[in-house]
């Protein structure tokens, strides 16, 4: 007999930057029978779960398909294909994740220039685009929403100019996609890779991309077949100036993901279902919609905060409306509220990193976990944590602001 316990998370409420909670319907997606890859049932979800993501990134890309791996898998694989080692690169970085693609693009062997803004801020797209001429990069990496800040930066300005310039634009939309506007193809981004573990409210193991031609011209430069998988007569490919990894390679993955189904991994299929099943909810609720609800918490979430007297980090002219960043009171031990909200309520909020570590909460607004029911319960759970750390509290005020933004809207 085995003395393990039975699994039994608990319930909670998650208002973090991610992972979030998980519509009831993705869950139950995940615990359908399992079907062969290339059963023509299992390949027709494949196919619908593209046509929904060329919908969510807004884009008439042929290539909008997951990655199998955290989002981080995702940003490896488009960054791994499309930089070649000696391409020049440029990072804006206005926070952790910035640093992430600076330390792939790295890793890919780019010759890498970054620039640096203080963390709370955004770039002006000029300063980018000014970089972009004076540099010439052959790729610019950039994140749309920066999680450890709460920052968005504005891209569309920043996306004509690199098509002008000729360079490649691959974005990490992994907060935003799914919770704010996201125009793969409007604001010209070349490559983008999106998150499932955040406004699109799927578990965490899937990182859905895009990625239009320019790219994949880049993509079948390098294109190397596996020996075993090549037809008869057909290059397999010299490995010259080929991708170096195999598992992220997207000349590889693409042809899997088109109806020649040439076997790379084996698509996750439980994934896939939740998946398809949180995109088909994402598309059923309309996008504006979805984008109009995500507001309408932040406004609420925000106005309870500022009555219960805490001020809000960084710029409000770039707030990144899915996660609200603040200032943990001085003399307050931040990881004490965070013990009491999870102990006593079953919330969970979010501290930040490196520089900001104690010094902000982080509260995620985002997808399922996106409602009034969890932004109410998330106000009272900290005016509460907060009288009991000693804070002086306008009681109940909070509250009352948050229901005022209700009626209003
Ligand atoms: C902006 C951003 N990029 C990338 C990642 C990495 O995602 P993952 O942890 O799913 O690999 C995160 C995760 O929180 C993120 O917030």
């Amino acid at each position: 007999m085995s003395g393990w316990a039975e699994l039994n998370p608990s319930p909670r409420t998650i208002m973090t930057p991610g992972p979030v909670e998980v519509d009831p319907r993705v869950l139950r997606a995940m615990s359908y029978p399992i079907l062969g890859q290339f059963d023509p049932e299992f390949t027709s979800l494949m196919n619908d779960t593209m046509a929904m993501l060329r919908s969510l990134f807004r884009t008439d890309n042929r290539w909008a398909y997951p990655i199998d791996g955290t989002s981080r898998s995702g940003i490896e694989a488009v960054l791994v294909s499309l930089i070649e080692p000696g391409d020049k690169v440029l990072v804006p970085i206005f926070g952790r994740f910035g640093y992430l693609l600076q330390e792939i693009a790295e890793r890919c062997g780019a010759e890498v220039t970054v620039l640096e803004k203080p963390w709370g801020s955004v770039f002006d797209p000029e300063e980018v685009i000014a970089a972009v001429r004076r540099e010439k990069p052959d790729l610019v990496a950039i994140v749309h929403g920066e999680t450890s800040t709460g920052r968005m930066q504005p891209l569309a300005d920043i996306g004509r100019a690199c098509r002008e310039l000729d360079a490649l634009l691959v974005v990490d939309a992994v907060a935003t996609i799914g919770g704010v506007p996201v125009e793969a193809d409007a604001w010209c981004l070349d490559a983008v890779i999106g998150g499932t573990q955040k406004c699109l409210s799927v578990p965490s193991g899937m990182a859905p991309i895009t990625y239009n031609e320019r790219a994949e011209r880049k993509v079948l430069k390098r294109k190397r077949v596996e020996r075993g998988l090549a037809t008869p007569g057909a290059a397999p490919g010299s490995g010259g100036g080929s991708v170096r990894s195999n598992y992220f390679d997207l000349g590889q993955l693409q042809d899997y993901w088109s109806p020649l189904r040439l076997n790379h991994h084996t698509e996750m299929t439980s994934m896939l279902y939740a998946l398809r099943e949180g995109l088909r909810i994402a598309l059923a609720e309309g996008l504006e919609a979805r984008f109009d609800r995500h507001r309408r918490q932040e406004a609420a979430l925000v106005a309870g905060l500022r009555a219960m007297g805490l001020a809000l980090y960084g710029d409000e002219s770039c707030k990144l409306p899915v996660v609200t960043c603040v200032d943990i009171p001085e003399g307050v031990d931040g990881e004490s509220v965070r013990s009491l909200l999870l102990d006593s309520f079953g919330i969970e909020i979010a501290s930040s990193f490196g520089p900001l570590k104690g010094k902000i909460w982080r509260i995620g607004t985002m997808g399922y976990s996106c409602s009034r029911k969890n932004v109410l319960h998330v106000l009272g759970a900290l005016e509460a944590a907060l009288i009991r750390h000693g804070v002086k509290v306008d009681a109940g005020a909070a509250l009352q602001a948050a229901l005022d933004v209700y009626a209003e809207n």
